[in-house]
């Protein structure tokens, strides 16, 4: 058995799948799986693949190419079994605005949000939200290229930073409150954690960088709250058809409304990542987290 733990790629994200695929490298290792690395180039990806020589794919690849259904579509042509969602519903989590139109069909709550391309702005009636509002680009991840926007004189600036990543662009009602994650393994969601930073909001220096950002877990909210959270998870999850494993963030208003943000498919593994921190809690180190993900690929 050989395992290619799939990483990198041209991602903004790049840096965190490197991290991501170190930890899952030397914890698959440690289980005693021949494990390879393959910092993956789309150019060659077929013939990389092909040249690894590998029965499984590892993927943690964040982000463009590894995290929106490209690499799951090149790894089905080859069949070779691989971690993770498969090509549409990777596709479809990595689009976060066609994400909360499947989510608010399905009754489920969402922020509200207007999709913006180049030369477009906010209308008026949209703006009735008021302030904040929250600018990111439609495929990012980690962050980048997000804005908290507190008001009309800081609008365009976030506009063209989201802008300059891609050309889609969301622009979502601000909820006060707190950010949460379920992360999901085997199908089953683990304990909720809430995050709280000393930033404008958990943005990709607090995700990485930072050492003030606080991680409760348990999360503060009770139980009631905790498995209200663990419900919707799975079922967003489910509506986007999410296999295997994943991680669903959510805002939390002041007056407790859940708000279901977005869906990462392939979240971050590093041994300080909010997955691998909720499996944990459950009793799951992160060798048998990494053990467990890689069985669900084997079916
Ligand atoms: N997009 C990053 C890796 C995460 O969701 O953890
Ligand atoms: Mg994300």
């Amino acid at each position: 058995l050989r395992v290619g733990v799939l990483c990198g790629g041209p991602s903004g994200e790049r840096a965190v799948s490197l991290l991501s695929a170190e930890a899952v490298l030397s914890a698959l290792r440690s289980n005693g799986i021949a494990a390879v690395s393959i910092d993956i180039e789309p150019a060659r990806l077929q013939q990389q693949l092909q040249d690894a020589q590998i029965d499984f794919a590892f993927n943690v690849c964040h982000g463009a190419i590894g995290e929106d259904g490209l690499l799951q579509a090149v790894l089905e042509t080859l069949h070779i079994p691989y971690t993770g969602s498969g090509v549409l519903s990777s596709a479809l989590a990595m689009d976060k605005w066609r994400s909360k139109q499947i989510w608010k069909a399905a009754g489920l709550p969402v922020t509200q949000g207007v999709l913006l391309r180049p030369g477009e702005s906010l209308h008026e009636l949209d703006r009735s939200w008021g302030w904040p509002l929250y600018v990111k680009p439609n495929h990012g991840g980690s962050s980048l290229g997000v804005s908290r926007v507190n008001g009309p004189e800081a609008l365009d600036i976030a506009l063209a930073q989201a802008f300059a990543l891609e050309d889609e662009v969301l622009c979502e009602a601000g909820v006060i409150g707190h950010e949460a994650t379920v992360g999901i393994v085997e199908g089953r969601a683990l304990p909720p954690i809430v995050i709280e930073t000393s930033h404008a909001f958990y943005d990709y220096d607090a995700k990485y960088l930072a050492d003030d950002t606080r991680y409760l877990l348990p999360s503060g909210l009770g139980a009631v709250k905790d498995a209200e959270l663990q419900e919707l998870a799975l079922k967003a999850f489910a509506e986007l058809g999410g296999r295997d494993w994943g991680r669903v963030d959510f805002m939390i208003s002041q007056s407790g409304n859940i708000h279901i943000l977005e869906i990462n498919s392939v979240p971050g593994m590093t041994s300080h990542s909010l997955v691998p921190m909720a499996a944990k809690a459950v009793g799951m180190s992160f060798p048998e987290l990494c053990e467990t993900i890689l069985r669900t690929a084997q079916r």
